[in-house]
């Protein structure tokens, strides 16, 4: 392996629309660890934003992944021409959209190097060391690439957990229901109070799980543009005994898109197929909702990462919806490039507000969800705990009395075991300290959520041993996967598939081996881990959580891998350790002490040694085979490890 001697500068990112940061993330580490000086653009660049850096680079890395690049890429030759960057050499890598001779397509074009599918990290480091052997470096930009930097993203820093007030929540109230025709439906609270107490309810469905009056609740995922076939899927999955249910929001809604979502109605009832990848609820709007809620009469919630959630909250709840998913972390950092979290806790706390207010008024509990699978990608539990810690005490400043945290598993049965009973103690236990007694705290497992195994048998063990390790955790709920994960949306088969293969899993926990001691040592890294974290979070907002958080992603006291945003510094590093554990490779700034640095510096240590892995220069190797490893089926058996 070489070592860039020469001080090259590479200009990276992402072009388009997708947000998947995973194989840029390696990449930035590893080129940053081989000497290059690399200046990253993070993910949703356009053409112009690479043309405009790239006269400060050698070389030029542009990577997409919606399979959309000849889109994006139609005007390379145009541009090329007129910024004149004759020296400069361009890669293109990602998901090309593989059709035959789109290599050549590409290179003649312009590009040097074309990867249309996954390339070995180590082969274009090679590549890179040979093409840019003898080639002069440019001269050390970083003060105007500093300067760009500071004009390509918005920082606004001040925000505060304090209680909104209640003149200022209507007056952004009246606006917010005017941001689509619907909005109007939901504007009378008390008439919505009436309906949602006629409802089943999710934070009483959860709370007969908690005292043991009934098992883990299993949650399946749909999502259809029409009424009538999201009706349909509901009463399938009643029928096979789903006690809570839920839909998945489409991705035109979360972006507040809504006349896009109104055409994927029009178009979906035309073709009568969903031509969209979820259930657009602004668009139905409340009288939409309400019909579905009559039919099913089960508890219902609504899942999506909307970038402002404000107007879905209002006609969620108003419809009869009584648990709604989303915080200013959890749905900003893993999916948005540019979000400053001072506006993302702004936009959650109204929500939150609006959730306090239908108990405050009414007496109406209902349930906030967070979304502690994060990027879903080697999270190790500590940075899942923390966020999770976070978002519930914004939202119970604001009012909020019943909260679902959430953990993804891994795939190391006693470290996601202790992770799932950490979460929930802790919180728990922090809640208390603070003073708030009668908050009901649920826990949520989600199977694993990475990059799924592209084989049916790989995929159905998967689902079933997981749903032991769910249903020995002691989580209230969790949220499953189907055995086409891989490869499409499910249909209604895949989905009854999904739930009785964790029913079998669920049924036989009981007598599958629980390595307690195992446990109780992860739960013990676990909790210095979160209290150091949550700590030094705290103080850096002065006590003030909403300042917390947003002066401590600055400062990379919280720091979550493999994000695509920009107020994460995305320092910290995971991988796996020999048994398949995830720790931390590089800390970042995470604030951890002395003894679990070492912690983790000897799990990471003794894995280097079992796959012959010595130089640090080559972590990213590491980090690379980790996450194609469940993907590429290169495991024995699930969970990879007691
Ligand atoms: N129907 C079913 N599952 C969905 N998911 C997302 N949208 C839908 C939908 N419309 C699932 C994906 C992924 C998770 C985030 O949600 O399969 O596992």
């Amino acid at each position: 392996m070489h070592l860039s001697e020469g001080g090259h500068t590479i200009l990276l990112g992402g072009i388009g629309g997708d947000s998947h940061s995973v194989g840029l993330t390696i990449l930035r580490q590893s080129l940053a660890t081989h000497g290059y000086q690399v200046r990253y653009l993070g993910t949703q660049n356009t053409l112009a934003d690479f043309f405009q850096m790239a006269g400060l680079a050698n070389l030029v890395m542009i990577s997409s992944m919606d399979g959309h690049a000849r889109y994006y890429l139609r005007e390379f030759p145009a541009f090329k021409r007129e910024f004149n960057t004759n020296g400069t050499i361009w890669y293109l890598g990602g998901n090309l959209g593989a059709s035959n001779g789109c290599e050549r397509d590409f290179i003649e074009m312009g590009f040097n190097r074309v990867f249309v599918e996954f390339i070995e990290l180590e082969t274009v480091l090679n590549l890179l060391a040979r093409d840019l052997n003898g080639v002069e470096a440019v001269a050390d930009y970083s003060a105007l690439w500093q300067q760009s930097l500071q004009s390509r993203c918005s920082f606004s820093g001040v925000a505060t957990d304090t209680l909104l007030e209640n003149d200022v929540f209507e007056s952004c109230r009246r606006e917010v229901l005017e941001h689509w025709k619907t909005g109007g439906g939901a504007r009378r609270l008390a008439s919505n109070a009436q309906f949602l107490i006629r409802q089943p309810s999710f934070p009483r469905a959860q709370a007969k799980v908690r005292m043991g009056h009934d098992k883990i609740l299993v949650q399946p995922r749909c999502g259809v543009a029409l009424i009538g076939e999201q009706i349909n899927l509901f009463k399938n999955f009643k029928r096979a005994g789903v006690r809570v249910l839920s839909y998945q929001v489409d991705s035109l809604t979360r972006n507040n898109n809504y006349v896009g979502a109104e055409d994927g109605i029009r178009e979906s009832r035309m073709s009568s197929t969903s031509t969209i990848n979820g259930f657009p609820v602004v668009n139905h709007g409340v009288s939409g909702l309400r019909k579905i809620a009559q039919q099913i009469h089960l508890p219902l919630q609504t899942r999506h990462s909307t970038r402002d959630p404000r107007l879905l909250a209002e006609i969620s709840y108003a419809g009869g919806v009584t648990s709604f998913e989303g915080g200013a972390i959890c749905y900003n950092i893993p999916y948005y490039k540019d979000y400053p979290l001072a506006e993302s806790v702004r936009n959650w706390q109204y929500v939150d507000y609006l959730t306090g207010l239908y108990y405050k008024q009414f007496g109406v509990v209902l349930d906030r969800e967070f979304f502690g699978t994060l990027t879903a990608t080697l999270i190790p539990p500590c940075i899942a705990i923390v966020t999770n810690i976070l978002e519930t005490l914004l939202a119970v400043r604001q009012g909020v009395r019943c909260v679902s945290i959430g953990y993804a598993e891994q795939g190391h049965r006693s470290q996601d075991i202790a992770a799932i009973r950490m979460l929930g103690e802790m919180t728990r236990e922090i809640l208390s300290n603070m003073g708030y007694k009668d908050v009901q705290v649920n826990t949520v497992f989600h199977q694993y959520m990475a990059a799924f195994p592209p084989s049916e048998d790989r995929a159905d063990e998967l689902i079933r041993n997981s749903a032991v390790t769910a249903a020995r955790s002691g989580a209230t709920r969790m949220i499953g996967k189907t055995p086409v994960e891989a490869f499409r949306i499910p249909t209604v088969t895949d989905n009854i598939m999904g739930i009785e293969l964790i029913n079998s899993g669920i049924a036989t926990a009981a007598d599958c081996h629980v390595d307690e001691a195992r446990v109780a040592a992860e739960c013990a890294v676990i909790r210095r881990e979160v209290e150091s974290i949550f700590e030094s979070v705290v103080l850096c907002g002065h006590g003030d959580i909403a300042q917390g958080v947003v002066t401590g992603f600055e400062k990379g006291f919280i720091d979550i891998p493999f994000s695509p945003s920009v107020h994460n510094r995305g320092e910290v590093m995971t991988t796996r350790d020999v048994e398949g554990a995830v720790r931390f490779l590089s800390f970042g700034n995470l604030q951890l002490d002395r003894e679990t640095r070492q912690f983790h510096e000897d799990k990471v240590s003794e894995r280097r040694h079992a796959e012959g892995i010595y130089s640090p220069l080559q972590d990213p190797i590491l980090v690379e085979r980790d996450v194609m490893q469940v993907a590429c089926c290169r495991y024995e058996h699930w969970p990879l490890s007691q």
